[in-house]
């Protein structure tokens, strides 16, 4: 619980002091997101979630808070906890708790226990709704806290991996309400996966490492929409990229898109750099196919 005395709002943030510079970046973020400032424009005199109990595990980023304020101003009663332990931002969730009152439990660096902790604080304001990116907050409610799925009317869910868990529960017969897979919107996945998790993925290995890629020998374990822009963007910086996949047709794809394609066995003698976007385990034991090779060619000019 965070402890600021003007502060009666449920959380565990980092420190509320942080909250001047969340809710600058805030704002500097919404100024690029034009479809959720119409949004909110609209939700601010419809009020169509006047009163519903919205629960959200994301990642707690400008981008969210923004969402998060507009469930705010369109009547809903909005919680967030993280749906990632690295990516919070501490300055944005104390600003959100702060300056808008919306209770957030998140702490960047947060280890295990804490994590699922704030997914069950997150969950003990009884949602109507969840939204989900991972599917953490669902899995929790159908382990842990059952007595509260009554109450839900549906969810929603943002990235491949958790649509995957969700359908393999469905097809169980165990999913107990129903959930929009936003992974499925063109929009989500060209946008976020590729471009989005294709630019921000190589960001946080450069600013972790502060290595140089240009010369590098970057292998990428799975082509899919994230594979895609890892791969172009790694490219883009100079470095040599090579693709590991184990759809023979994205395989194809990667070799007809200029990159080298093999075995992670033989990716694994070369390169400098990995980088796995399969949303699958075993990047690393399940090596990918091998394309056949053409015969050279030798033209003069
Ligand atoms: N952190 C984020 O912001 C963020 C955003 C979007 C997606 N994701 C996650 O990134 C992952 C990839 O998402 P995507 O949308 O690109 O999925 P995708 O299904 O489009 O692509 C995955 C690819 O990996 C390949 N693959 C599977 N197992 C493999 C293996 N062992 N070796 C080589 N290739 C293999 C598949 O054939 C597929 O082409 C998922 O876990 C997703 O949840 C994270």
């Amino acid at each position: 619980m965070a402890t600021d005395a003007q502060i009666t709002i449920a959380c565990d943030v980092k420190d509320l002091a942080l909250a001047d510079q969340g809710k600058r970046r805030m704002e500097w973020a919404f100024q690029s997101m034009p479809v959720l400032q119409t949004i909110r424009k609209q939700f601010i005199k419809t009020q169509p979630l006047a009163g519903i109990r919205i629960a959200a595990c994301l990642h707690v980023t400008t981008e969210t808070a923004n969402l998060m304020v507009t469930l705010r101003d369109g009547g809903a009663n909005a919680v967030l906890c993280a749906s990632n332990p690295l990516s919070t931002q501490d300055d944005v969730a104390a600003a959100l708790v702060r300056d808008f009152g919306i209770p957030v439990y998140a702490i960047k660096g947060e280890n295990n226990d804490q994590y699922y902790s704030h997914i069950s604080a997150t969950a003990d304001h009884k949602p109507q709704i969840t939204m989900d990116d991972g599917a953490d907050l669902v899995h929790h409610l159908h382990t842990k806290r059952k007595d509260l799925l009554e109450g839900v009317v549906g969810g929603t869910e943002e990235t491949t991996t958790g649509v995957i868990r969700l359908r393999a529960m469905a097809k169980e017969g165990v999913l107990r309400y129903p959930i929009v897979a936003v992974n499925d919107a063109l929009t989500k996945h060209l946008f976020d996966n590729r471009y989005g998790t294709g630019q921000s993925t190589l960001d946080g290995i450069i600013r972790a490492t502060n290595m140089l890629l240009a010369g590098m020998t970057v292998v990428v374990a799975g082509y899919g929409w994230c594979g895609r822009g890892v791969a172009s963007r790694a490219r883009g910086m100079g470095a040599s990229v090579i693709v590991t996949e184990i759809d023979p047709t994205k395989a194809l794809e990667a070799v007809m898109d200029g990159f080298r394609v093999m075995t992670m066995n033989e990716a694994a003698a070369v390169g400098d750099l990995f980088v796995t976007l399969t949303g699958n385990k075993h990047a690393r034991i399940r090596g990918g196919v091998r394309p056949p090779r053409r015969p050279p060619h030798l033209c003069a000019g």
